[in-house]
């Protein structure tokens, strides 16, 4: 069985990041779109056919935001009303030396987001990864404090009033549920969580306020965030969302637990949203003997099998994968507040780099010529009421 992305050996994770994919802006390992591949006009757009329903966002890097390129300049407008950093505003970026912020791309990605009447959601505030390297070095449970309120302070300080929202605490759980080994659990103590919470709710008063992790919609994570969301609102802290990743793989999307975990956070009463999705295509070097992986040239052409295109039967697959998702987005449409897809187009996917570098998977709705693919489509044709189930406005 086929399991979904991130529950790969965190200590493997954590190497692959720390080996400078990491600070990689973006990511390619097939032919990056022509200039000339502008989008036709006439294409539907996204964040219009979900316009009643809920924002459509996108992740964006600092070429994206620098219109390096035309035709993505031209997409991304288009289609996406929201976006997310994919990596200018993780710590190890926007304060890369203990007392020196370097702000200028994120301002930028934020200006962008101006122009193009864009809603912001600040990507991350506290994440034990790709931190910036002095944290290694710092031993003093008070250096820690002193970060993290710094930190926070700061950065949900400069964007407020411009980011609408903040990832403040992102992945800070273990498969089982339990809270994860970081260094803010470590030198914090649990309440680091809550003050997080409590410091970017006074540096950034009109933010709403979220916390995002993948797999939180298994049944055991889940119950861990369930948890850590009332224990927020119990210390009288403002949790406004709580944004469910959504790295899956098109053979093994979890809906009935997605469904599950829907009715289960907005019974909370905190929004609900889809923050990182893509679909990967490719399979998953973890699911079976790991020791195998890699060892002979065949294993690693088995683990990269879709080099000159995607067949056909795979990208039905896909669109089906997609489409079963949207329709239960929109079933649920009025405790759902934001879908974010992780990238804007197949060849920028981050999934071409993880958990294998150099792999070419296709997991978004636009090809690497940023042209719609089939599953564009279905997730279009579910809006319109063209697939199986009819959809009220
Ligand atoms: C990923 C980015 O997509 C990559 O470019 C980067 O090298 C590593 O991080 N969960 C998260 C995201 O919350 O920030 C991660 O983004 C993907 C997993």
């Amino acid at each position: 069985m086929n399991r979904s992305l991130p529950l790969v050996p965190a200590c493997l994770f954590a190497a692959w990041l720390l080996s400078g994919c990491a600070a990689r802006q973006t990511a390619s390992s097939a032919a990056s779109p022509a200039a000339s591949s502008i989008v036709t006009s006439g294409t539907p757009s996204l964040k219009a056919a979900f316009k009643k329903d809920f924002l459509i966002g996108t992740a964006l890097n600092l070429d994206q935001v620098s219109d390096k390129d035309p035709a993505t300049a031209k997409l991304i407008p288009e289609q996406f009303n929201a976006i997310t950093p994919e990596n200018l505003m993780k710590a190890m970026h926007l304060h890369p030396e203990w007392n020196r912020y370097n702000f200028e791309p994120a301002d930028k990605l934020v200006a962008y987001a101006q122009q193009h009447d864009m809603r912001v959601n600040g990507h991350t505030l506290i994440w034990h990864s790709q931190l910036p390297g002095f944290i290694r070095r710092i031993k003093s449970a008070d250096s820690v404090r002193q970060f993290f309120t710094d930190h926070i302070t700061t950065v949900a300080g400069r964007y407020k009033g411009k980011v609408a929202s903040w990832d403040v605490v992102n992945e800070a759980l273990n498969e089982d549920g339990s809270l994860r080994k970081s260094v803010f659990l470590q030198h914090l103590g649990e309440g680091y969580i809550t003050e997080a919470f409590r410091l970017a709710q006074q540096a950034a008063p009109d933010a709403e306020l979220y916390y995002n992790d993948y797999n939180i919609e298994q049944p055991k994570k889940r119950a861990g965030a369930l948890t850590l969301i009332k224990n927020l609102k119990a210390a009288g802290v403002r949790v406004d969302g709580v944004g469910i990743q959504g790295h899956w793989h098109i053979d093994n999307l979890p809906l009935a637990a997605i469904e599950e975990s829907i009715l289960a956070y907005s019974a909370l009463g905190v929004k609900v949203m889809f923050t990182e999705l893509d679909l990967t295509v490719l399979p998953n070097p973890w699911q079976n003997n790991t020791a195998d992986v890699g060892r002979t040239a065949e294993a690693k052409a088995g683990m990269n099998p879709y080099t000159s295109g995607l067949p056909d039967s795979v990208q039905v697959r896909l669109g089906k994968a997609y489409e079963d998702l949207f329709r239960l987005f929109l079933k649920h449409k009025d405790k759902i507040s934001r879908v974010t897809f992780w990238g804007v187009n197949d060849g920028q996917s981050w999934l071409n780099n993880f958990p294998i570098r150099g792999r070419t998977n296709y997991p978004l709705l636009f090809d690497r010529e940023n042209k719609p693919k089939p599953a564009f489509y279905a997730v279009i044709g579910i809006r319109n009421g063209n697939n199986t189930e009819k959809l009220n406005d």
